[in-house]
């Protein structure tokens, strides 16, 4: 079928809850918007694994900022927080509840969630299957809407750009690749799970956006801060096999479960003040610790009643042969990216004309360690600050890129291959506990790899080649990033500790 040439006034490249914002936002604002998805399917997207929820102030923005700050130890940038917490409810209100008609647990009584450094319950959820409640019917609104153009399994593969100025994107569909001239572009590509072997995040998740935006010349921040749930299932599987992990929320942790090791203590006391509902880097670390030393973490399950609770995850367990009477097996696995494109209160990046939102953006709201259930917030918040800024700039034509008389075909595995070898890198030397000495090794394999990558950008074109470039660049960035910070702050932790294998 392939993708024609196209003109838009607003280019969303992304539809995870950042990227329908910005539509949605973008749209109010009288913008014709094209969404350009390399989703095929809800599924694909980072906002639809989401399970805990929403936070909101709940009238009371002075202590959700506060909880907020004390989780990113001390790094969040203060003015992007009050942007967040000032405008959470009504956001919320206004999307979720009048446009979407999303029926929050508790109805309008709203049953507020807990999650971990949360002083109070303020967490917006349904079941503990948040994100694709919210994002099912989002999809649906904008598919309906006059003025938004979804385009589905429409990957963009690099950006246009003239004088320092992007104009668009070229957009791709079953290997056919074309330009999308747009008065403005909003960027809303999510995370780069896909660079670990271990992730919540879906295989699509390969910092496609972040990539386009580096490689651009706009700037990128906090790159070092990657987040890692402590709670993923501890099974053999890794991402993209169909066998990969899966997350047990927080929220299952809030409702009073608790992590016991291979002796059956709990030892989360002996780490935090507030055990088992801490900051999420420093259970990560204390779980991993304990792994080393005893063999294994489960998690409790037994003082709430999780299949009422938590009937989709009780019903995963089920598909995997797990009986949670007798604790889930768990370990900490990738799940967000703190840092990314630097972006202000509007979404807008150093480049003109370019937005970035949601997990690929660096808004500063999280510094080293985001607080539980403020990332879909911080999705929809800047989603529609950004799709409003973006509005009303006119389309230009710019030379585009001549991607057209390459050759599509690529070495079977290719990709497959360098994907083992960058998560193998990943996983070893920029995961939870990181010393320098890695980190400098892991950069300069990294570096390697990213070369070998660009000598088949040069003469081929493909989506899963540019997924891997996405990969590549982003990884490198993450790496370099910590290799130059020598500050343990948050979930960049450094210690003296495993080699790096650099094959
Ligand atoms: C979770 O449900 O534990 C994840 C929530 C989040 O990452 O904010």
């Amino acid at each position: 079928m392939g993708v024609e040439e196209r003109t838009t006034d607003m280019l969303v490249v992304g539809s995870g809850i950042a990227g329908c914002a910005a539509a949605l936002a973008g749209a109010r604002a009288g913008a014709d918007v094209t969404l350009a998805t390399k989703a095929a399917r809800p599924e694909d997207s980072t906002s639809f694994w989401a399970q805990g929820g929403v936070a909101v102030a709940r009238g009371d923005p002075e202590t959700l900022k506060a909880d907020i700050v004390e989780a990113s130890d001390g790094l969040a940038d203060p003015e992007a927080v009050d942007v967040l917490v000032s405008e959470a409810d009504d956001a919320v209100r206004d999307v979720f509840v009048d446009t979407l008609d999303v029926d929050f647990d508790g109805d309008e009584a709203f049953d507020y969630g807990r999650e971990a450094a949360h002083s109070e319950a303020r967490i917006l959820h349904v079941d503990a299957a948040t994100g694709r409640h919210l994002l099912a019917p989002f999809l649906n609104h904008l598919a309906d809407h006059d003025r938004v153009q979804v385009l589905e399994d429409t990957a963009a593969l690099d950006l246009l750009t003239h004088e320092g100025r992007v104009h668009g994107a070229m957009i791709e569909l079953d290997d056919e690749w074309a330009p999308c001239f747009a008065g403005a572009t909003v960027l809303a590509t999510g995370g780069i799970g896909a660079c670990y072997r271990r992730s919540t995040n879906p295989p699509t998740a390969t910092g496609d956006g972040i990539a386009m935006a580096a490689l651009a010349g706009a700037d990128v921040a906090d790159m070092e801060y990657v987040q890692f749930h402590p709670t993923a299932f501890a099974g053999e599987g890794e991402i993209g096999d169909g066998q990969g992990t899966f997350l047990l929320s927080e929220a299952v942790r809030g409702e009073g479960a608790v992590l016991r090791n291979a002796e059956g203590e709990r030892f989360m006391p002996d780490y935090h003040p507030d055990a088992d509902l801490a900051p999420r880097d420093v259970v990560a670390r204390a779980v991993k610790q304990e792994r080393e030393r005893t063999g294994a973490v489960r998690l409790d399950v037994s003082p709430l009643s999780f299949d009422d609770e938590f009937p989709d995850l009780a019903d995963e367990c089920q598909r995997r042969g797990i009986d949670p009477a007798d604790g889930i097996p768990v370990a900490p696995a990738q799940h967000f990216l703190c840092g990314g494109i630097d972006v202000d209160t509007e979404g807008r990046t150093s480049l003109d004309r370019l937005f970035a939102v949601g997990e690929c953006a660096r808004t500063g709201v999280h510094g080293a360690n985001r607080l539980a259930s403020t990332s879909l917030l911080e999705s929809l918040v800047w989603g529609l600050r950004a799709g409003e800024a973006a509005a009303g700039f006119d389309a230009e034509r710019v030379e585009a890129p001549d991607l057209l008389d390459r050759d599509p075909a690529l070495p079977d595995t290719f990709a497959d291959e360098k994907f083992v070898r960058l998560r193998r890198v990943m996983t070893d030397s920029v995961g939870i506990t990181r010393s320098t000495a890695d980190l400098d090794r892991a950069a300069s394999v990294l570096r390697r790899l990213k070369g070998e990558v660009d000598a088949y950008t040069r003469t081929r074109t493909s989506r899963s080649l540019y997924e891997l470039r996405g990969a590549a660049v982003t990884a490198l960035l993450v790496a370099r990033a910590a290799a130059d910070n020598d500050e343990s702050r948050g979930c960049h932790h450094l210690e003296e500790g495993a080699a790096v294998d650099a094959d």
